[in-house]
């Protein structure tokens, strides 16, 4: 069976590569640990070679999403199962810096999915300055067909179905986070495949005050929250980056306890046990925002 157990990187195509590798390395925090002689740079949050991959180009949009298998994993064998369902993948050697193999394959939307084992773990630390997050937490898609592209993560990858937000938004984890994608149907919007949010985890309510401040310091607005959702309870805010990719920062995810199927009880849980299930709305505390998220994903689009 095969099952990731994190989202290890996601790599963007970046217009204005400065920008974006000020805004990772001063705002956001992260360690810029290697730019390759193309000019990838490549940064951590804290203990991992990278977390986000930045490339240049002519284009502003989501590159790749990189899955990290356990150790016990050969990729050879990981190969061969999947060509057994049907899904082509290549084996890559040396494709990027601190993996000297992956396995490259294609989800239902073609967003292109890596899936590697052992990346090296240089483990810059955690930065005294900027937001610097616990993690990058998870990936929200913009799929043109959500309930086959949640199909193929739940067959091929082996996540689990968490909740639903009406026909818009699926949640689906390879861990115990409440999700470590969300794949919505944004994309039939656009008109074709996007990237919908990407997500960092923080330590508590206090440094979500503080990144908030540091965000407001570097004149960029929050756009969206603070507010718990529905859908894994987090407490989410949303901005955008220097190319209007929105960001979210969040605390409080939902932990699934697999062996039970619901997840670790609450005091704002609406029921116990908490288990997956449908939410009319995204917000918790019933505020009603002038614009929705997708609104402020889809300004990059428009
Ligand atoms: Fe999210």
């Amino acid at each position: 069976m095969i099952k990731p157990f994190k989202l290890g990187y996601v790599d963007f195509a970046s217009k204005n590569i400065e920008a974006m590798e000020y805004y990772y390395t001063n705002v956001m925090g992260l360690t810029l640990v290697e730019k390759d002689a193309d000019g990838i740079r490549y940064l951590s949050t804290g203990l991992d070679h990278h977390n986000i991959a930045l490339t240049p180009s002519n284009e502003s949009d989501l590159q790749c999403i990189g899955f990290q298998l356990g150790k016990q994993y050969e990729l050879k064998d990981v190969e061969k199962q999947l060509k057994q369902q049907g899904i082509s993948a290549k084996l890559k050697s040396d494709a990027r810096p601190s993996l000297p193999k992956l396995l490259e394959l294609t989800d239902p939307d073609d967003f292109i999915v890596h899936l590697f084992t052992n990346m090296e773990t240089p483990a810059p630390h955690f930065k005294e300055n900027g937001i610097v997050p616990n993690k990058l937490g998870h990936l929200a898609l913009g799929s043109m067909d959500p309930n086959r592209s949640v199909a193929f993560y739940n067959n091929v990858l082996n996540f689990e179905y968490t909740d639903k937000i009406g026909d818009r938004a699926n949640f689906i984890t390879c861990n115990s986070d409440h999700h470590v994608l969300n794949i919505s149907n944004l994309g039939q919007q656009v008109g074709h495949p996007v990237m919908y949010h990407i997500a960092f985890e923080l330590r508590d309510a206090s440094h979500q005050y503080k990144s908030l401040d540091i965000l407001a310091r570097n004149n960029i607005p929050t756009l969206w929250g603070p507010t718990r959702h529905t859908a894994g309870h987090n407490i989410a805010a949303y901005h955008h980056d220097p190319e209007g990719n929105l960001v979210e920062l969040f605390i409080e995810m939902d932990q699934l306890l697999v062996d039970v199927e619901y997840f670790d009880p609450r005091p704002w849980h609406e029921e116990l046990p908490m288990k997956a299930r449908h939410w009319d709305d995204n917000a918790a505390w019933g505020i009603r925002y002038e614009k929705t998220l997708f609104d402020f994903a889809l300004q990059k689009y428009q």
